[in-house]
């Protein structure tokens, strides 16, 4: 279950997404620590959350110290650097957190394109990450088929479902997240290994918003359930 007392470091809450999911929980009234690897940029990332959400429990730090306050941390660095990124922190992680992998392996990694995805030995990025944490920290994958542009647009709600994968109390942990952002709903993904379809399904949603010129991002719904 999750406490709402908890603590949320988005680490890379500097970029696009981070930020609009910093934004977002701050909204909702929940203490966020944005991460940077450069503690000046989270400050000043902080400073432009609660300029656009009066109020905001919201301060900035390094992504080691980040990582070290809160209870649950969010992955938001490109997929390429998200490896290098959990071993910086890896000494600052401890049994009982959360770690929430949102990464999508897009070809760019390796030159190629956004409307398609790399392979990966492990199977996903989240189960790659899962392979690099330390004991006891539970990777969840969610969050990757929803675009930061509509996360940063306040005034409105973000239409997207957000299927969340990963053992049972962490998957749930996270879920409960879901709705603190009006429009999200959680869907219960099931094992992490289904991070495969859900990372690979971004690359198709670029494709989409291209061809069907639709800058600000599709996002997903399932039907069928009440
Ligand atoms: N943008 C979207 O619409 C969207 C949608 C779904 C999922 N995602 C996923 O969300 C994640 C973040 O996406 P984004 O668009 O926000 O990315 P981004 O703006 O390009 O980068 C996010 C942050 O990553 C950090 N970073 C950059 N280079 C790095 C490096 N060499 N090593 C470590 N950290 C580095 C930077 O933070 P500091 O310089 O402050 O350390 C940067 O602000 C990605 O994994 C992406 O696949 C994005």
């Amino acid at each position: 279950m999750s406490d709402s007392n908890e603590t949320i470091a988005i680490l890379g809450g500097t970029g696009d997404q981070g930020l609009g999911l910093a934004l977002r929980f701050c909204q909702s009234g929940r203490r966020v620590v944005i991460g940077s690897r450069k503690a000046d940029r989270a400050v000043e990332a902080a400073d432009n959350v609660r300029g656009q959400v009066p109020g905001a429990n919201v301060e900035g730090l390094g992504n080691e110290e980040a990582t070290a306050a809160a209870e649950i941390v969010i992955l938001s660095v490109p997929f390429e650097h998200t490896a290098s990124t959990v071993k910086t922190i890896k000494e600052s992680l401890r049994a009982g957190q959360v770690l929430v992998s949102m990464t999508v392996p897009l070809a760019t990694a390796v030159g190629d394109g956004a409307m398609r995805t790399v392979g990966i030995w492990q199977g996903s990025a989240a189960e790659l990450v899962a392979s690099l944490v330390p004991k006891g920290v539970e990777v969840v994958s969610a969050f990757q088929n929803v675009s930061a542009h509509r996360l940063q647009h306040l005034a409105e709600p973000v239409d997207c479902d957000v299927v969340v994968s990963g053992a049972k109390a962490a998957r749930e942990t996270i879920m409960e997240l879901c709705p603190l952002v009006p429009g999200l709903r959680a869907l219960n993904g099931g094992p992490l290994s289904n991070a495969r379809i859900v990372e690979s399904m971004t690359a198709l949603i670029i494709g989409l918003n291209i061809r069907h010129k639709c800058p600000e991002g599709l996002g997903i719904r399932f039907t069928g359930l009440e």
